[in-house]
C-alpha cells in the first residue's frame, strides 16, 4: 500500500489536497482510504457532510475516516506518558530528559497507527494521510529517535540490576506502586508500535509526504524548513503542491501588486525545492463537496496518478554510523574549493558557489559539534561528534 502524508502550514489547503487526491486516485482506479490525523478534523467539512470516527465510503472506491478519540490502547499510552513527564523531573534521568521532550508529536503518532491498520485489512492500495500543521507532524518523526535512546538507557538500567530501576519507577508515581512487569511490558508494546510506524514512514517506495504551500512569503519559509526536516528524518518528499495561485484572468487593478508577489515567491519554490512543484489556482469559492474537490484534483495533477512516486531524489540524509550521526547532503558537481560549511547554533549554513542553504538541524544534533567533513561522489558528510 503506498502512503502518502499531506502536510503544511495550518491553513494552505491540506485537508482540501488530500480529500483532491483521493478522488483523482480513485478515478486512476486506486482503492483509496482517506485518513485525517489532525485532531482538528475538517474532512467532513470538504465532503460537504459529516464523516467521524468509523470508516465510510464519501466516493466510489474512496473510504474516508477521521481518527478519533483515543482507545483503550492509546490511553494505556497516555499512562505511559504520565510516568514520563514524572520521570523527566527527576534529575537522575536529566541525560535523557531533553531528547523526551518531544511528546506532542506522539499523539500524531498514535493516529498513524491506523495506517497499519488500514494496511492490514488489504483492501486499499493508496492511503493518504491528512496530516497536522508541520509543527506536529515533525515532533512526531522525532519522537521515535527520542523513544528509541530511552529505551537503550532504560532497558540498560534494568539490566543493571532491578535495584536501581526499582526505586526509579516507584518514585515515578508516589504512594503508587507500580508493577515492574507491567510498566516494562507497557514501553515494550508502545515501543514496537512506534517502529512499526516508522518503518512505512521512512521507506520511500511506500510513502511519500507532499508539502502544501501557497505562494506567500511566510509560507514558504516554513516550508523550506519542513521540507529539511522530513529530508533529514529520512521521509521522502516527492512533490510540492502550491495551492491558491492567482489565476492569470485575475491579476489585475487592485491584485495586480500581489500577482507580481506571488510571481516572486513562486520563483523561490522552484530554486528551493528540488522536486516536482505542482499548482492549483485559487478558486472565486471554497472548495467544498465532490465536484469542487475532483477539479482541485484535476488542476493540481492534470493526467498524473496521485498515487506515483513523482520523485526519488533525497537531497538530505541523516544516518547513524558506528555509533556517531552523519548528516549527508547532495551536492553533485560541488568541489571542496568552492564549499564552506558553518555552524550557527541549530542552524547549519552550506554555501556551494553563490549559492547558499541555511538548513535548520533537528534536535539530535543541534549544538553538536562537526567532527568531520567531507566531500565524497558528490555527497557531503558531516560527521556529528557527541
Ligand atoms: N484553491 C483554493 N481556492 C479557494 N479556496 C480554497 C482553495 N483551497 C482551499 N480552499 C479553502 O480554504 C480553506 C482552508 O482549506 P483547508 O481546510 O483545506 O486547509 P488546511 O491546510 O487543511 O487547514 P488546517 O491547517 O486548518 O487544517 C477552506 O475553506 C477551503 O475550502
Ligand atoms: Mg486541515
Amino acid at each position: 500500500m503506498r502512503v502518502l502524508l499531506l502536510t503544511g502550514k495550518g491553513g494552505v489547503g491540506k485537508t482540501s489536497l488530500a480529500a483532491a487526491s483521493a478522488l483523482a486516485a480513485a478515478e486512476h482506479g486506486h482503492r483509496v482510504f482517506l485518513l485525517s490525523t489532525d485532531a482538528a478534523h475538517s474532512l467532513g467539512d470538504s465532503f460537504g457532510h459529516t464523516i467521524g470516527g468509523r470508516a465510510v465510503e464519501v466516493a466510489p472506491r474512496v473510504t474516508a475516516q477521521e481518527v478519533g478519540v483515543l482507545d483503550e490502547l492509546d490511553r494505556a499510552w497516555s499512562e505511559i506518558q504520565e510516568w514520563l513527564r514524572e520521570l523527566l523531573r527527576e534529575e537522575t534521568a536529566e541525560v535523557v530528559a531533553e531528547e523526551l521532550l518531544v511528546f506532542p508529536g506522539m499523539e500524531e503518532l498514535v493516529s498513524l497507527r491506523s495506517v497499519r491498520q488500514v494496511e492490514a485489512t488489504g483492501d486499499y492500495d493508496l492511503c493518504i494521510v491528512d496530516c497536522a500543521p508541520t509543527g506536529d507532524t515533525l515532533r512526531m518523526l522525532r519522537f521515535p529517535d527520542a523513544l528509541h535512546l530511552f529505551m537503550e538507557n532504560f532497558w540498560e538500567l534494568k539490566r543493571k540490576s532491578a535495584r536501581v530501576a526499582r526505586p526509579i519507577v516507584n518514585r515515578l508515581v508516589p504512594g503508587k506502586l507500580i508493577p515492574e512487569e507491567q510498566f516494562f511490558d507497557a514501553f515494550e508494546r508502545l515501543y514496537r508500535e512506534v517502529d512499526d510506524v516508522r518503518q512505512i514512514l521512512l521507506d520511500a517506495d511506500r510513502t511519500s509526504a507532499r508539502l502544501v504551500v501557497n505562494p506567500a512569503r511566510v509560507v514558504v519559509e516554513e516550508t523550506r524548513r519542513s521540507f529539511a526536516y522530513l529530508s533529514l528524518y529520512g521521509v521522502a518528499t516527492d512533490a510540492v503542491l502550491v495551492n491558491r495561485v492567482l489565476p492569470p484572468d485575475a491579476a489585475h487593478g487592485y491584485f495586480a501588486r500581489w500577482a507580481e508577489r506571488e510571481a516572486h515567491e513562486l520563483g523561490e519554490i522552484e530554486a528551493s525545492f528540488p522536486v516536482p512543484i505542482l499548482q492549483a489556482p485559487l478558486y472565486p469559492h471554497e472548495v467544498v463537496g465532490a465536484d469542487a474537490l475532483r477539479r482541485l484534483g484535476t488542476a493540481i495533477y492534470g493526467e498524473r496518478d496521485p498515487a506515483g512516486i513523482f520523485t526519488r531524489a533525497r537531497p538530505i540524509r541523516l544516518r547513524k554510523r558506528a555509533g556517531r550521526t552523519v548528516l549527508e547532503i547532495e551536492l553533485p558537481g560541488a568541489s571542496k574549493e568552492e564549499l564552506d560549511v558553518a555552524l550557527h547554533g541549530d542552524r547549519l549554513c552550506v554555501r556551494v558557489r553563490d549559492a547558499e542553504r541555511i538548513l535548520s538541524l533537528p534536535g539530535s544534533v543541534a549544538g553538536r559539534p562537526i567532527e568531520e567533513a567531507r566531500l565524497e561522489g558528490g555527497v557531503l558528510e558531516l560527521v556529528f561528534g557527541g
